[in-house]
């Protein structure tokens, strides 16, 4: 109790809010508008997953936290503004599970791709796209 501020749950609600719009329509495009319940299931988890992992304070200011369980990372790159992207790297499907101590970027482990903790965009290794962003880039304001 009180160890969660209403601004960050407001945020991480709208984004999570934006979670569900994003992958719904990634569904739409996979499945031909044939509806998929097993990607409803996963964007819930998705939002559960970062949710708590937000409120429980596991994503540090310029740091991560991997959500393996639902394939997903969530990065604050600047403090209050949080990110939520796929932790499947386009390359080989290896999993981004690391951040770069000096830098702060995402790392694939499976051949050392690098990406942008606040867009997902490649920026070394081998890599043909960025991490696929499952959230709004837009900031919502707090109340
Ligand atoms: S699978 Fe990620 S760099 Fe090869």
């Amino acid at each position: 109790m009180g160890d969660v501020s209403p601004v960050v749950n407001r945020r991480v609600l709208l984004k999570a809010a934006g979670v569900v719009a994003t992958l719904t329509v990634v569904a739409g495009c996979s499945s031909r508008g044939e509806s998929s319940p097993a990607t409803e299931v996963d964007i819930e988890q998705i939002r559960a997953a970062a949710d708590a992992a937000v409120a429980a304070g596991e994503v540090p200011v310029g740091g991560a936290a991997f959500l393996e369980d639902v394939k997903a990372v969530v990065t604050q790159p600047t403090a209050g503004d949080y990110k939520v992207f796929s932790d499947v790297c386009h390359h080989a499907n290896g999993r981004v599970s690391r951040v770069d101590p000096d830098t702060g970027d995402l790392v694939c482990v499976l051949h050392g791709s690098v990406f942008d903790p606040a867009t997902g965009a490649v920026k070394a290794g081998p890599s043909p796209r960025g991490l696929d962003s499952l959230a709004p880039t837009a900031t919502p304001s707090p109340a």
